[in-house]
């Protein structure tokens, strides 16, 4: 059992959490994540290692809500406990002196963007951050991704803070405007990170993603997380999860995350039932609807 040692809300569906996993933070580095089971009739998740604390031996996990076993870990706080928690798995990112680097976090994907950036600036890199979300109450860890950057670009869809609009707006005017941009690395939405990957491309400028298909058993054996890659079939447990963006096929990606939407959606209906909720009649993927279900009474 893996012990909750804190908890804290950093927006209204997304949740931190500080578990005692001593092995696992001894040995992690950027890039890599957890496969987690919250109890015996669980399902398997993966989840990036958002940080860790060697002398504490605690990783961090930061966890958004949109379906039935990230829903359910929002019950979750300190002094609970995950039943495993199973890593570092995936391969570490690869950090260089490039230049200039631009990181990219869209929604949560900020959470899994945050070690790498800070790595990149480590190594030497001026570093420039895009954070994106569709409202200001959806941006997180802008206080540390502040204190890191040495630009920092904000936007959210409605204008509520910073610019109104997409990162990838502000990414095509810093490709006209800079004189060189030597690497970006992007995480988000699978839309947002297809999108990064075309405006780059027609500049030649290095781009990773880091990709995020269902995963099962994270060790290459089950073929779940397979991608396209170049053309070839990668595993994105194993040989990933971040690759060239500019060879990620996509639109195959997309399909494949798909399959089981109408299984994902029985199952949290069938999980807020037996919560005593009524059965959602909005998809479950509607931020109100999952917001309504589990917004803290404090929040
Ligand atoms: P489900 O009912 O399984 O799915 C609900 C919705 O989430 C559907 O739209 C479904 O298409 C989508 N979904 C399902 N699996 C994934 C997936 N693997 N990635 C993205 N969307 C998915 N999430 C975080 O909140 N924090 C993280 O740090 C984080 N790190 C990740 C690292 C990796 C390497 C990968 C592959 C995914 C990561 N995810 C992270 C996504 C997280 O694993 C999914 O949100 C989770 O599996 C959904 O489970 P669920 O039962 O709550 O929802
Ligand atoms: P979101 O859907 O609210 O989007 C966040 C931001 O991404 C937007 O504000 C916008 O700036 C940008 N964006 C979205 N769609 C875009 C498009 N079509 N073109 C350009 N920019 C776009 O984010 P969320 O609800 O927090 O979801 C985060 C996403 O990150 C999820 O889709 C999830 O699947 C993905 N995710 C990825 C990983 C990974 O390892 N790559 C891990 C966890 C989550
Ligand atoms: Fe099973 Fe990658 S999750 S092969």
């Amino acid at each position: 059992m893996y012990e909750i040692l804190d908890d804290r809300y950093l927006s209204p569906n997304v949740k931190q959490f500080e578990v005692l996993a001593n092995r696992i933070a001894r040995k992690q580095q950027p890039g890599q994540f957890v496969i987690i089971r919250l109890h015996d009739r669980g399902e398997r998740i993966p989840l990036t290692i958002a940080d860790s604390d060697r002398e504490r031996g605690t990783i961090q996990l930061i966890v958004k809500a949109v379906g039935k076993t990230t829903q359910e870990m929002m019950n979750l706080s300190r002094g609970d406990a995950i039943l495993n928690v199973v890593g570092p798995l995936g391969i570490p990112s690869h950090i260089d002196l490039f230049g200039t680097a631009v990181a990219i976090g869209g929604g949560v994907g900020a959470a899994i963007t945050y070690p790498i950036a800070r790595a990149l600036k480590e190594k030497g890199n001026r570093l420039i951050t895009i954070l994106g979300a569709s409202q200001e109450n959806q941006l997180i860890l802008l206080d540390k991704f502040s204190e890191l950057s040495d630009q920092i670009y904000v936007t959210t869809d409605d204008g509520s803070l910073g610019e109104k609009g997409k990162v990838t707006d502000v990414l095509m005017r810093l490709i006209e405007e800079e004189p060189a941009i030597d690497y970006v690395h992007a995480v988000g939405p699978l839309q947002m990170m297809e999108e990064v990957s075309r405006l780059t491309k027609k500049s030649n400028i290095q781009t990773v993603v880091s990709l995020n298909p269902i995963m099962v058993d994270g060790t290459g054996m089950c073929g779940g997380c397979r991608v396209r890659i170049g053309g070839e079939t990668r595993f994105a447990c194993v040989d990933g999860p971040e690759f060239n963006a500019h060879e990620v096929d996509f639109k195959t990606l997309n399909q494949r995350n798909e399959m089981y939407l109408d299984q994902e959606r029985e199952s949290l209906d069938r999980f807020n039932l037996e919560q005593g909720s009524e059965k959602s009649t909005s998809s479950p993927f509607d931020p109100d609807c999952k917001l309504k279900k589990i917004l803290p009474s404090n929040f």
